[in-house]
């Protein structure tokens, strides 16, 4: 039995440079879907799988996303003073206990390889979750506790992935498949954002891992990759060549890129729509605009 995960990484410190202006002031990881922000989604997962130690690497300008992890006792009193018992609940449910929740600063965005390096002192020798809370996954079963019952049969590294478009594929890491069995394949390598026409399948590995701690010494002088950025690829393609264990995991579910306006926005449709309380409203409002657009055109 392989060792148990209960640390996870959220690296939350780019600079979300697709939503400015919204960005220059608003953390991304704090926009909202529907009603919560993206990391209370990420949290809502991890906890699912059995996370116990959240680990944020943020930068300057994301003080609004410590806040929010922070007690509210004004406003606790003041849904108690009202009766707003579901509220409360909402609201109670975004406390972590103290020690729960630590932040490291990224001074640079060098890349997500190096934002996972700087929480090396906090992960020791434990394997750990690497979560990237802009990718959204609708799902049954949350997608890193079907992560963590894949690796409890494999051990090593598993990464999620999904089938791709062949034209999409040099905008994700993508896997070199040994031997696919389905929900789990072997990776014999990977490589971030192959160019157009050499991706070695249209496997895609999105904002979800499970890692052995050796990819940290992996990082430790790591060099810059693709986009000049420090490419936790990388160090993943690294351990692979080690010959220590990597496995991509066709997870079920439905995943949404939040740090793409289009993705956001479909997103938001697809959360309001499985949500009881607004999905009438929301689908008479959708029939009516696609009905003017066609009648426009
Ligand atoms: P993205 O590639 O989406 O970059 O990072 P970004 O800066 O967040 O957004 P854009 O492209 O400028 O719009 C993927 C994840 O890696 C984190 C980001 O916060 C995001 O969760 N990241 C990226 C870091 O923590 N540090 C980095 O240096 C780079």
């Amino acid at each position: 039995m392989p060792k148990p995960v209960t640390k996870a990484i959220f690296p939350v410190a780019g600079m979300g440079t697709r939503f400015l202006p919204a960005t220059k002031s608003v953390p991304k990881e704090i926009m909202t879907l529907v009603d919560r922000p993206l990391v209370q989604y990420a949290i809502d997962e991890a906890r699912a799988a059995g996370i116990e130690e959240f680990i944020f690497v943020t930068a300057r300008g994301k003080s609004a996303l410590e806040d929010y992890f922070d007690h509210s006792p004004e406003l606790e009193q003041k849904l108690i003073d009202s009766g707003k018992d579901d509220l409360l609940a909402e609201l109670r449910h975004t406390y972590m206990d103290s020690g729960q929740i630590a932040y490291i600063r990224q001074h640079k965005a060098m890349g997500l390889g190096h934002a996972v390096w700087c929480a090396r002192r906090l992960i020791g020798d434990e394997p750990f979750a690497v979560m990237l809370p802009d990718d959204v996954i609708a799902a049954e079963k949350p997608c890193l506790q079907q992560m963590v019952e894949a690796y409890a049969e494999t051990g090593g590294s598993v990464v999620a992935a999904m089938e791709v478009a062949p034209e999409k594929t040099k905008s994700y890491g993508i896997l070199d498949v040994s031997e696919d069995n389905g929900t789990t394949v072997k990776v014999k390598g990977m490589v971030e954002k192959p160019a157009e026409g050499t991706a070695p399948s249209n496997l895609a590995v999105i904002g979800r891992y499970i890692l052995s701690p050796n990819i940290m010494s992996h990082l430790d002088n790591a060099k810059e990759g693709a986009g000049g950025e420090i490419q936790l690829t990388d160090a993943i393609a690294k351990e692979i060549s080690s010959g220590e264990g990597v496995h991509g995991f066709r997870f079920a579910g439905e995943r949404y890129d939040c740090g793409s306006k289009s993705g956001f926005l479909q997103a938001t449709v697809a959360f309001g729509m499985a949500r009881p309380d607004l999905r009438d409203d929301l689908l008479d409002f959708l029939s009516d605009i696609t009905a003017i657009q066609a009648a426009a055109q």
